[in-house]
């Protein structure tokens, strides 16, 4: 009977926290379309101060959410170039875009030279 209690309660455990993770943004995730400039994104230092929506820009707050490259191309496209989603300064939610604004505007924000995001090897 005990053993039976504590399986159930495992079970539980485990059922619960996979419905939590499939709710919440991931920890970490791996960028790796370009296998010469793969790069670790720290996600949830991102996803506890913006809103989604600043990076799934096109998500309808309810279904999947699509990965940049199914629409951002390694060419040009319907939708600017991969390079551009990460790198582009014009704009607030690129990768590169973000950090120099925050920069400049004097707010701790994330690396903005090529080796802080794809390091040497
Ligand atoms: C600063 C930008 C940014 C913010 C803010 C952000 N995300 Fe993400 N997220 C990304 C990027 C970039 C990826 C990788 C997409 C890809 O693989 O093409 C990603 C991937 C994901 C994935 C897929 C993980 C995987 O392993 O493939 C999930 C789920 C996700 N985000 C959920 C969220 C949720 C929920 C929020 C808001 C609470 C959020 N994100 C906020 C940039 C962001
Ligand atoms: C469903 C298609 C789709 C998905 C998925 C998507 N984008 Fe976009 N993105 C677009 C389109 C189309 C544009 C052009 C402007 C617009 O329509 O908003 C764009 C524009 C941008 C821009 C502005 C670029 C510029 O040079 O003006 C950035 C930055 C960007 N996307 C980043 C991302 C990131 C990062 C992801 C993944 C987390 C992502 N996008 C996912 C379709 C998409
Ligand atoms: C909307 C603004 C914004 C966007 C978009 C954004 N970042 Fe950041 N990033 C930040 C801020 C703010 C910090 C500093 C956070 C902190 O240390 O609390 C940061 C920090 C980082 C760090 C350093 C983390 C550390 O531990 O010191 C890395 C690496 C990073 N970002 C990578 C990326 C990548 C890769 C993308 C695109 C996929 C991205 N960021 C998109 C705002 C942004
Ligand atoms: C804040 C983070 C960040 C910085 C800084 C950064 N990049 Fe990137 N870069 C990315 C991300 C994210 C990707 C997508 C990686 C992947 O999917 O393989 C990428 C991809 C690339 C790609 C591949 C694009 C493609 O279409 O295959 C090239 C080339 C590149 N970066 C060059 C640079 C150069 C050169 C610099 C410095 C001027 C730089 N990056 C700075 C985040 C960054």
């Amino acid at each position: 009977m005990k053993k039976f209690v504590s399986i159930a309660v495992a079970l539980a455990f485990v059922f619960g926290v996979t419905l939590v993770l499939a709710a919440t943004a991931p920890e970490k995730v791996t960028l790796k379309a370009n296998p010469k400039k793969v790069v670790e994104f720290p996600h949830k230092i991102h996803s506890d101060q913006f809103k989604c929506e600043v990076c799934h820009h096109k998500w309808d707050k309810k279904g999947e959410l699509k990965a940049c490259l199914d629409c951002h191309k390694k060419t040009d496209g319907d939708a600017p170039k991969y390079y551009k989603a990460f790198h582009d300064l014009k704009v607030d939610n690129s990768c590169v875009g973000c950090h120099t604004k925050m920069g400049k505007d004097g707010k701790k924000a994330g690396p903005t030279k090529c080796a802080g995001c794809h390091p040497k090897k």
